[in-house]
């Protein structure tokens, strides 16, 4: 049967992976890498990184012998890490055994972010656990930006594996708060690192869709031919919470949706959809491409720029709803940060001018989702204006309309126009051609974002990390917007928890040409 066969098919790739990822291991013996979290006592590192550790190692995805080193100034134990990570490892009764085989493979040290004699220490620990000098080192940075600078310089300083070991640096968003301090932040890392060794997260790079976009757009021949400004009249991509800063807002009143959202995961699936055919699949032909679209993208113009925050919903139920963005610990009473943005860009180029991309995110609202959906233009010479009006609806066709529905539930679906079944003449029904992959790929599992990543970094596939030029391309577009919105020069819109949004973006995005249906 076709689900048989896509479960051999999803088989088969993970026996191909564990192939592969043990061929690097065993390239070089065991105890071979050594994979170091920093800021290992902080909230990232027991949501994301542990658990995903833990999903790599028990699904036979790292390579044999692999330790893990974690560090942070908090004076802990790994029983303390794993017990602060236990409610997102998910631990099944039967995995207890290697489980408990994936603990003995950790350690912490404590020590400061800004002193020589401390990542001496880490590195005498990691050579006496692993044996040798010359393991394999990949270190991710947990840790709050604040500290990227010293961190980085010490690793680089006292932490470098004898050769022929390599050394991998995964820093975390966000990469700076503008262009400035973002090229700051790279001038500074390219000081102690190649641009090989950097890997820049952006977790949404790991997403089953978004990694999608370049199969679908390139491997179908009926979606090439129509992907650009003849046939699309616009294309917008949704990124909405039903949850508030939940006690991020300390971190959150800094940044805002803008550069926690906008900048850098919509920018880059926006630099997907929008690039020209990579030479090949290779993580620079690629990379290459989304520099080059991004080239052509003029800053926002304030215009085309909504934001708002969000206030509680004193009459729900839910408590957590009732309060506000202001009510957050650590947000400022008086605080203007935007909780919610839309911003409209311009693709200056042959393929997209004319084509409005509408970027808009928003916490706090009636749902969570993610998607992007591409508008075709009307039909037209529509002919079918009359038989409608006929039936009593006098409306005119709907666009047809190509949806990647990112989270949750991945699919693909195509809304398009055909006869209403069974009824005489030539009315209209809106459906879809649907592959919701609950469906069509029942049963297989979809790794998370971050398990994809990680792997990534082991293999150095570099396909899914953000390279400087690209960052420094994505900051430029939204710079000028976000020193307005600093200056107060755009009006923050107050919107409700739970809400579908802000009135005025709708309206601005049809405005741009996109349909609402
Ligand atoms: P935390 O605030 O939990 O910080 C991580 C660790 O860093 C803490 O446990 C603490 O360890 C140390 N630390 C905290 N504040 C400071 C400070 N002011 N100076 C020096 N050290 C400090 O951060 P997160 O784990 O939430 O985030 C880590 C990184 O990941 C950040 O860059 C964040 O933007 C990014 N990120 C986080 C996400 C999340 O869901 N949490 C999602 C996406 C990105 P100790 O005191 O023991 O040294
Ligand atoms: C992070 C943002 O990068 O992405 C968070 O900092 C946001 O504010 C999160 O909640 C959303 O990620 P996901 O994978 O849940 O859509």
């Amino acid at each position: 049967s076709i689900g048989a066969a896509i479960h051999e098919k999803a088989d088969c790739i993970y026996e191909r992976l564990r192939t592969q990822i043990n061929r690097i291991g065993s390239a070089s013996g065991p105890n071979s890498h050594i994979f170091f979290v920093l800021g290992a006592s902080g909230d990232l590192a027991k949501k994301k990184i542990y658990p995903t550790l833990w999903w790599l190692y028990r699904d036979g995805f790292l390579p044999e012998g692999t330790r893990f080193i974690g560090y942070a100034r908090s004076q802990i134990t790994v029983d303390k890490i794993f017990e602060n990570a236990a409610k997102y490892m998910k631990v099944q009764e039967d995995e207890k055994e290697t489980f408990a085989k994936f603990k003995t493979l950790n350690s912490y040290v404590a020590g400061s972010y800004d002193k020589g004699e401390d990542f001496e220490r880490l590195t005498n620990e990691a050579n006496h656990l692993s044996k040798q000098e010359s393991a394999h080192r990949l270190f991710y940075l947990a840790l709050p930006p604040s500290v990227y600078g010293s961190v980085s310089e010490l690793i680089s300083k006292h932490c470098r594996p004898k050769s022929p070991g390599w050394l991998r640096l995964i820093v975390e968003k966000p990469f700076g708060k503008d262009l400035q301090s973002s090229n700051k932040l790279s001038e500074h890392l390219s000081k102690f690192f190649s641009e090989e060794e950097i890997y820049r997260i952006d977790h949404y790079l790991g997403k089953e869709m978004v990694q999608n976009i370049i199969v679908l757009r390139f491997s179908n021949q009926i979606l090439s031919r129509v992907w650009n400004r003849d046939s699309i009249a616009a294309v917008i991509i949704i990124f909405k919470e039903d949850i508030g800063t939940q006690g991020r807002g300390g971190y959150f009143d800094e940044f805002g949706i803008l550069r926690d959202v906008i900048q850098n995961h919509l920018m880059q699936i926006l630099s997907i959809l929008a690039m020209e055919k990579p030479r090949s699949t290779k993580g620079e032909d690629i990379r290459n491409e989304k520099v080059k679209v991004l080239r052509c993208v003029a800053p926002i113009k304030p215009e085309d720029v909504v934001i708002g925050q969000y206030y509680g919903d004193k009459d729900s139920k839910d408590p957590e709803h009732q309060k506000g963005y202001l009510d957050d610990d650590g947000v400022p009473k008086d605080s203007t940060t935007p909780t919610y943005a839309q911003v409209v860009v311009s693709i200056n180029n042959e393929r997209w001018a004319g084509v409005p991309f509408i970027l808009r995110a928003g916490k706090a609202l009636n749902e969570k989702k993610a998607e992007i959906r591409i508008q075709f233009r009307d039909v037209p010479g529509d002919m079918f204006d009359d038989d409608n009006r006929a039936s009593g609806e006098s409306k005119k066709l709907s666009r047809d309309e190509l949806v990647m529905r990112v989270q949750p539930n991945e699919a693909v679906y195509l809304k398009l126009n055909t006869k209403r079944p069974g009824e005489m003449g030539f009315s209209i029904d809106e459906t879809e051609l649907d592959l919701t992959y609950g469906e069509r790929y029942k049963g297989v599992k979809l790794p998370d974002a971050y398990e994809r990543l990680i792997l990534d970094v082991f293999m150095g596939s570099k396909i899914n990390f953000v390279r400087s030029d690209e960052l420094e391309e994505a900051w430029r577009i939204v710079d000028p917007v976000l020193a307005d919105i600093e200056k107060k020069k755009i009006p923050v819109i107050p919107y409700k928890f739970g809400s579908i949004g802000i009135r005025e973006a709708f309206d601005v995005a049809a405005k741009h040409g996109y349909v609402f249906r």
